[in-house]
């Protein structure tokens, strides 16, 4: 039985409207493989903007969105046997096909037990609510897109063995995805604002250049040569024009002018018209809601096996993030802010 409580939900009452915040009445209650999440941080991404500003993976109005929830279980669906009410936990919520029960941005959300994953008491739930989408889609792209082995598995690399650029280091998925490639035993360059250097460094990036300096490629492609390893790897996560083409040209001009076999390209919005193909280098954009779907296994894993170690171990730190007041209602606010853009830090608010 849900419980006797009220959900209260920031939903998008129609096409590019403004949040508004509604009471929905009482939650859903979860089913099989299901749990019902009391949110007490909610993590913004710029997926959220653009589906309120674009009408991107929504299928109809008022709709609850978002992706990234931190808080209690307060009901396990039928089947559930890892979790039990009281823990706490972060969850990646699928809000783009599940419908307005599994948004995030409100009191109450379900999420699928296997994109649900405890958290130390270590971490409060504003820190852990950084995690998700940032995790899911570095996730997605180490071991699906690039087909890397999973750490810890008997195929994974006990030495390093490949080297990879994350382009766009400061971003949130830049930075879980640093952590991640070097649990996975791969050697990481990154391209990031001065500013940020230091703490990429901290996680365990080789070398970081500025992305905005005229050299940033042929320092990058310097200091894969100073470590002995070419980059054949890498992951814009910024994916515009400009970094594309910079990214290609670090991959090409890494292996000497002629891809290597093997070099392949990640990035996170869809390759520009307008942009030429890059010869010799297979490219794919990455799908962190598959997660949901086609690799339910690698989310199992990834939530229920892999993150509660690594974030009580330290082997993955959240990232650094500014609440926005008001709660539910600071979540226009936050998204409003998301849009001009901001410096290593995840908006989020607190309920
Ligand atoms: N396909 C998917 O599954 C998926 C999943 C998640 C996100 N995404 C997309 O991936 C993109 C990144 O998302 P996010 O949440 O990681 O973004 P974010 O945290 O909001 O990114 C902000 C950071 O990007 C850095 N940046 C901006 N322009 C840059 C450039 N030209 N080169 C290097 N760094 C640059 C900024 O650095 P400075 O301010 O220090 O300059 C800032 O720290 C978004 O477009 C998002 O929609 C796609």
């Amino acid at each position: 039985m849900a419980q006797q409580t009220s959900n209260i939900a920031a939903l998008i009452p129609a096409p590019k409207a403004d949040i508004v915040v509604q009471d929905l009445g009482q939650p859903s209650a979860p089913g099989a493989g299901e749990v019902l999440i009391r949110n007490h941080a909610i993590a913004l991404n710029p997926i959220d903007w653009k589906r309120q500003s674009w009408g991107m993976f929504i299928e109809s109005y008022p709709a609850v969105i978002g992706a990234d929830v931190a808080g209690t279980v307060t009901e396990v669906g039928p089947d559930v046997t890892a979790f039990k009410k009281g823990d706490r936990v972060i969850g990646f919520a699928n809000s783009f096909t599940g419908g307005n029960k599994y948004g995030a941005h409100q009191t109450f959300t379900l999420a699928q037990a296997f994109a649900t994953a405890k958290i130390p008491a270590s971490l409060s739930f504003a820190e852990a609510a950084t995690v998700p989408t940032g995790v899911s889609t570095a996730s997605m792209a180490l071991f699906d897109v690039l087909g890397l082995p999973l750490p810890g598995t008997s195929s994974s690399p006990s030495t390093p063995s490949k080297s990879i650029l994350i382009w766009g280091g400061a971003s949130t998925v830049g930075f879980f995805t640093i952590q991640i490639a070097r649990l996975a035993g791969l050697t990481v360059f990154a391209a990031a604002s001065p500013k940020h250097h230091a703490k990429l460094r901290s996680l365990g990036a080789t070398e970081v250049v500025d992305y905005r300096s005229p050299t940033a490629v042929e320092d990058l492609v310097a200091a894969a040569e100073k470590a002995g390893t070419p980059i054949t790897l890498a992951f814009d996560t910024i994916s515009t024009a400009e970094t594309l083409t910079a990214t290609a040209k670090v991959l090409s001009v890494s292996s000497g002018g002629k891809a290597l076999s093997g070099t392949s390209f990640v990035h996170t919005t869809p390759w520009p018209e307008t942009l030429a193909v890059v010869e010799g280098i297979k490219s794919e954009q990455v799908r962190g809601e598959q997660l949901w779907g086609r690799r339910k296994d690698l989310s199992a894993w990834l939530y229920n096996d892999a993150l509660p170690k690594w974030l009580a171990q330290g082997g993955v730190i959240p990232s650094g993030h500014r609440t926005i007041p008001g709660g539910l209602s600071g979540i226009q606010e936050g998204l409003d802010q998301l849009k001009k853009g901001v410096s290593g830090e995840k908006l989020m608010v607190e309920i």
